[in-house]
């Protein structure tokens, strides 16, 4: 018997335990052997729940059971996430998480213990929710240079773009929608302002590179400037606003970022709509392999999670190995980074913008207050001096997907 205990009964640790009752048969052939949820650790009681019984308030209980193999930890945060998850795989427990802000601040380390300790850290539904990424990354496309990783990575954000595209509505307004329809959290910096990408491209990255990518190091603008008219604008360019988390590796050089987008319908993460997420992955024999599915929700997150305590039950007291050492890469080479923006200016700085900017087109939709064009490819370094010479006479700008 494989005996499972869950840490955080919310959304995701609830669907983790339905995962595992409703789908026992499957997963009990495929580890060759019976699984059970022994215990689920959380502050609250849950009365009249089916599986209250099994709640516990004291994490000791759980560590110090010697049945229990393996521990699913959802409940996020970096508080006692990180001190509960040591504790376990001090304990030989291997760990299976959803919590991609602990794997992007304390992967690595947690690695270690888990190897040191002959148990298993795995992370899985820490990017794309139900969308298998992580394991391809480390194995099926192990034979492949990753030359690079592009993706819509967050629901929420990509759930908002969705609708101001197709509504014309304010971001403001799609933000109040989407709230109260459970779609973004009370709280929405996270999403909205990119953290959330951030961190998920800074574990993807890691896991390429084999080294650690920290998320703080990566540049991210998230979607708080996007606006109706810049949909209107997009529509006339025949391009979409998508928020892209991305990483790049070119001659050596790397590069991340998390930013909105304009994307042609040639790209196919421009069909990615509403709480779908996709993953684009570039190797240099494969050509691009692309990875589509829901990206967040319950159940298909909760499906990672299960996926990783197969694999940990089918390697009981054995350290799965994962790439990904504490060795800091600083990602400097903003250079790499080339390519034609999108950009607005009030109408009195019209002229000043005509002589900083290299322009290739102006964009007309009918707002006379402001003049909008693209300019042609540049890099990063050189559209931010230009871009400052004009401060608030910027209205907003995008960058171009080409
Ligand atoms: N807030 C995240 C999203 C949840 O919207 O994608 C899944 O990581």
């Amino acid at each position: 018997m494989i005996n499972v205990a869950v840490f955080g009964y919310g959304t995701v640790g609830s669907g983790t335990v339905e995962v595992i009752m409703d789908n026992n048969d499957v997963i009990s052939k495929n580890i060759g052997d019976r699984i059970d949820v022994k215990a689920i650790l959380d502050l609250r009681d849950f009365p009249g729940d089916k599986y209250e019984s099994r709640i516990v308030h004291d994490v000791d209980v759980i560590v110090n059971d010697p049945e229990i193999d393996i521990i699913c930890e959802t409940m996020g945060g970096v508080g006692a996430a990180y001190k509960f998850t040591k504790m376990a795989l001090e304990a030989g427990k291997s760990v299976c998480t959803s919590n991609k802000e602990l794997v992007a601040l304390h992967g690595p380390e947690l690695l270690k213990i888990a190897a040191d300790h002959n148990c298993s850290y795995k992370f899985e539904a820490s990017v794309g929710g139900g969308i298998p990424i992580i394991r391809p990354l480390q194995d099926a496309l192990t034979a492949e240079v990753i030359q690079s990783v592009c993706g819509i990575v967050n629901g929420t954000t990509n759930y908002m773009l969705t609708k101001m595209d197709k509504e014309g509505a304010e971001f403001e307004d799609v933000l109040k929608e989407a709230q109260a329809n459970g779609y973004a959290e009370a709280d929405p910096t996270a999403d909205i302002e990119g953290h959330d990408a951030c961190r998920k491209i800074a574990i993807l990255s890691s896991l390429v590179f084999g080294k650690t990518i920290r998320s703080e190091e990566i540049p991210t603008e998230g979607i708080t400037a996007i606006s109706a008219r810049d949909m209107k604008y997009a529509k006339q360019l025949g391009r979409k606003i998508k928020l892209l988390a991305r990483y790049e590796s070119k001659d050596g050089k790397r590069y991340a970022m998390v930013a909105p987008f304009l994307l042609t319908p040639e790209n196919p993460l421009y069909f990615v709509d509403d709480v779908f997420n996709a993953i684009k992955v570039t190797g240099n024999m494969l050509g691009e392999a692309m990875f589509y599915g829901r990206g967040a929700g319950k159940l298909a997150t909760a499906s990672a999670v299960v996926g990783d305590v197969v694999e940990c039950a089918k390697n009981k007291g054995k350290n799965i190995p994962c790439d990904w050492t504490d060795e800091v890469v600083t990602l400097k080479d903003k250079e790499l980074s080339s390519r034609r923006f999108f950009v607005r200016v009030g109408a009195e700085v019209a002229c000043e913008a005509k002589e900083a900017f290299p322009i290739e087109e102006e964009v007309k939709v009918g707002f006379y207050d402001e003049f909008a064009f693209v300019t042609k490819v540049m890099s990063e370094n050189d559209f931010e001096e230009k871009k400052s010479k004009l401060g608030a006479g910027v209205i907003n700008y995008i960058r171009m997907e080409d």
